[in-house]
């Protein structure tokens, strides 16, 4: 227990969600579809349809119906006294192909019910611009991110949702977990690898078109609101390596400054020396326009956003299989794990808040930290979610060390504040929230929504600002 919270006075307290694992509403009023639907059992891993298919269950069409909910949810937010609320704008609600010239105005309004009554309920909206649902129509059309095309859509689409909600949001992340492109690469680049030859080489072609692409949108969020905040998104829990053999040790190195990459880029605004030798290596070619470099430098991050769920160990050799909150590495013999194996691992979260701010010294938000469990209805009807207490718990005591140690945090959004679908594997029954949602894996369930213990649990430490951890 903390004997005292370090937690600044204006510490954005929230939750996170992203359009395509809530809002559901998939092909309604006017909106186009998206790659996270025609995936099934989790855009994560799952299986890619590349369309539509009868009879297919695909999670997101519905998912928590949180698109005619949404009033019911923020209402409940408010009560919880979330300060913040991290969602995205699912692209292809506003450009239903990716490449259309003019945006849908039933997909804008959207955005505006939803930030108004946010703001109407004293809640920041803080938001994702590409969380894993690029319109489908840029992947089997263009081939996703690896087409140097995708720049001009994605500005098109930043500068429309800029200029329309610049009085409304002021906090902004350009991709969500981008150094996914390595380990899930469909999902986060809409790449689909062909050929594991060429991988890398889309990968890194991939990932330089959106560096472009975020300067460009950084550059004209200053131009349209001066005083936004922009910031990178990377899926952060830490590596360790497995033994200490100087090779497990190095290659864990080797293996963190693939994911440190992307914000290496984002943050200083150049490519990192140790760029090129991985590019020799794999005979990789990276093909620039002029004036790229000089826009990727003028145009950095304010902030660094990252998801935290736990550490992985590496040992040397090993192969690297991707997974959403880190990759999955050798068995850590001194973490206790969730049902879905996931280490808990609280006192990581400092480690890396301390590693990021050593490194880039800029302010960090913890934009998904959470635990993901089954959730049971006791016999007085209430879902009493210690474990889920517990976890979050111990994080936000390693945060507020982290604080201590001097690292500048401007927030933490617990991801799943309502329990939405599972990014990994598209079920219901791997539930975060401390509001329940009364749907199964089949897609059955009244959508009611209920408060669990830790409703109120959350409740007091925002009250409170943490001293009640
Ligand atoms: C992050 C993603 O990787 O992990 C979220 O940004 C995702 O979209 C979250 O939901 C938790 O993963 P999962 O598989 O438990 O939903």
């Amino acid at each position: 227990k903390p004997n005292q919270s370090h937690f600044p006075e204006n510490f954005l307290w929230g939750g996170a969600i992203a359009a395509n694992q809530a809002e559901g509403a998939w092909n309604e009023d006017g909106k186009g579809p998206a790659i996270s639907d025609v995936i099934r059992n989790g855009i994560v891993g799952g299986t890619f349809d590349g369309e539509v298919i009868d009879g297919h269950y695909y999670a997101s069409h519905e998912a928590i119906d949180f698109y005619h909910h949404y009033k019911e949810d923020i209402a409940l937010f408010a009560e919880a006294g979330l300060k913040c609320f991290r969602t995205s704008i699912a692209w292809s609600r506003i450009f239903p192909n990716g490449d259309d010239e003019q945006p849908n105005e039933k997909g804008l309004q959207f955005y505006d019910s939803l930030f108004d009554e946010l703001l109407k309920n004293g809640i920041e909206p803080v938001i994702t611009i590409s969380h894993f649902e690029i319109p489908l129509n840029l992947i089997t059309k263009y081939g996703g991110w690896t087409n140097r095309k995708l720049i001009d859509f994605y500005e098109r689409y930043a500068v429309t949702i800029f200029k329309r909600y610049k009085d409304k949001v002021k906090y902004w992340m350009n991709f969500n977990e981008i150094n996914h492109f390595h380990t899930i690469p469909l999902a986060a680049g809409g790449i689909l690898i062909q050929d594991e030859e060429t991988k890398l080489q889309d990968i890194y072609q991939a990932s330089h078109h959106v560096f472009v692409a975020a300067a460009k949108a950084a550059k004209h969020l200053k131009e349209i609101r001066p005083d936004a905040m922009m910031g990178a998104m990377l899926s952060l829990s830490p590596i360790y390596p497995h033994t200490c053999h100087p090779e497990s040790v190095f290659e864990s190195y080797q293996l963190r400054r693939r994911s440190l990459f992307y914000s290496d880029v984002m943050i200083r605004g150049t490519y990192p020396t140790y760029a090129k030798r991985i590019w020799d290596e794999h005979h990789i070619n990276v093909q620039m326009a002029d004036g790229d470099l000089e826009l990727i430098k003028e145009n950095t991050v304010d902030y660094l956003g990252f998801s935290y769920y736990r550490s992985s160990t590496h040992e040397a050799g090993m192969k690297i299989l991707g997974n959403t909150g880190g990759i999955i590495g050798k068995d850590n013999p001194y973490l206790e794990k969730t049902d879905w194996g996931w280490p808990i691992d609280p006192l990581g979260l400092r480690y890396v808040c301390n590693e990021l701010y050593d490194r880039y010294e800029i302010p960090l938000f913890i934009v998904e930290n959470g635990f993901g469990g089954k959730d049971e209805f006791d016999k007085d009807g209430k879902i009493i979610d210690d474990e889920r207490i517990n976890y979050i718990q111990k994080h936000l005591i390693q945060l507020n060390e982290a604080i201590k140690d001097g690292c500048d945090i401007i927030g933490y959004t617990w991801w799943g504040p309502i329990d939405i679908v599972s990014a990994g594997t598209g079920e219901m029954k791997k539930r975060y929230g401390f509001i329940h949602v009364d749907k199964d894996n089949d897609g059955k369930g009244t959508l009611k929504r209920s408060k669990k213990k830790s409703f109120q649990w959350y409740q007091q430490v925002i009250k409170t600002n943490g001293q009640s951890l």
